[in-house]
């Protein structure tokens, strides 16, 4: 009725595990798209950079960010900037992060930078507020637009009670777009800092992975743990505990989510600390 494209799709052609059977996938590209889209049973999906989807797919509605709502308007807002720190108008829930991240780095825009290399969306970025030991998400974010079951709602920061990984926006509750708040800095002075950032990610793997299966148990690295529990290499299936850093699952190449399911059991079994996943699985 509101014109937002169907389509049944794979959805492993929409993660970076490349994993995932078929969904009906909406694509909506205004808010009364996405009204309609959330009528039904749904799920959000951005980068698909932290699912590990069945290999039946989802009986849900996939609901993808397009159009205006994957745009961005980073003009500083007159009346909410100053000599040193500018409000952007809105940036889409669904613009890939890593060329938002590429870009406030040429406009000398600081306050993002430590979240270089994470491959999601804006949406999905905020909603589990990433980052990295060098900064998240949720320092640079001003306003916060969240479309829910009941109406959209715009917030800020101060109004959620988020923390590390955590935004403490609900589950499908909707990040459509979000306004930045950004400190002016220099390309040199914010290169600088995403490099350093950067220096971290030269023990991950390069192939096909969902990031970090584990969130890191009070501050001490899950990878540690599950390195020292010595399962660096074990592979079930196509699915491989990476031999660089043990908190990474690859596929190897045809893993199936069953394969990583397994490791995943294996891991668990197998270190002492309970360990909370990072990894959203779906269903
Ligand atoms: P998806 O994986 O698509 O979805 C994840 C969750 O977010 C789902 O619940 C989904 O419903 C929800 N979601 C997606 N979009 C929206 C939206 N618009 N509104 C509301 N909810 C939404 N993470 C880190 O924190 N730090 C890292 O350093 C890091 N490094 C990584 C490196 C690699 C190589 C990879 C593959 C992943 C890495 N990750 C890292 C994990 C991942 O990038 C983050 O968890 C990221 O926040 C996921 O965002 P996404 O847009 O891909 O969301
Ligand atoms: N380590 C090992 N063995 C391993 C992995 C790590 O001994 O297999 C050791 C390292 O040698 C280092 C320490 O553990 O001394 C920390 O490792 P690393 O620097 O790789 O950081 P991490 O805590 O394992 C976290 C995030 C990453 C983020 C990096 C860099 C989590 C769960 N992980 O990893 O985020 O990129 O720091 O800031 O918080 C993600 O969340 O998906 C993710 C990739």
């Amino acid at each position: 009725r509101t014109g937002a494209r169907v389509e049944r799709l794979p959805l492993a052609r929409f993660t970076t595990l490349g994993v995932g059977g078929e969904a009906e996938v909406w694509s909506v590209a205004s808010a009364a798209q996405l009204a309609e889209a959330m009528e039904q049973p749904y799920r959000v999906l951005g980068g698909g950079s932290n699912l590990v989807i069945a290999d039946e797919g989802v009986p849900e509605r996939v609901i993808r960010l397009a159009g205006p709502l994957a745009e961005r308007d980073l003009t500083p807002d007159p009346g909410l900037s100053s000599a040193d720190e500018i409000v952007t108008g809105w940036v889409g829930g669904g613009v890939p992060l890593p060329g938002l991240i590429r870009q406030l780095q040429k406009l000398g825009l600081s306050n993002l930078e430590g979240t270089v290399g994470i491959p999601a969306q804006v949406g999905g970025a905020v909603w589990m507020n990433a980052g990295t030991r060098y900064g998240e998400m949720f320092d640079g974010l001003h306003t916060i637009e969240i479309a829910t079951p009941q109406g959209t709602v715009q917030v800020t920061p101060a109004d959620l009670a988020w923390g590390y990984r955590d935004s403490g926006i609900p589950r499908n509750h909707v990040v459509t777009r979000v306004r930045l708040k950004l400190r002016r800095s220099t390309p040199e002075d914010v290169l600088a800092k995403m490099d350093f950032a950067d220096q971290a990610r030269k023990g991950q793997p390069k192939m096909k992975t969902p990031g970090c299966a584990f969130k890191n148990p009070g501050g001490v690295s899950a990878g540690r743990l599950i390195d020292e529990a010595g399962l660096k290499g074990t592979r079930i299936g196509n699915a491989l505990i990476a031999p660089e850093h043990a908190n990474f699952i690859v596929n190897l190449g045809g893993a199936t989510a069953a394969d990583v399911h397994a490791l995943l059991d294996v891991i668990r079994g197998r270190v002492a600390v309970p360990l909370e996943l990072e990894y959203e699985l779906w269903p």
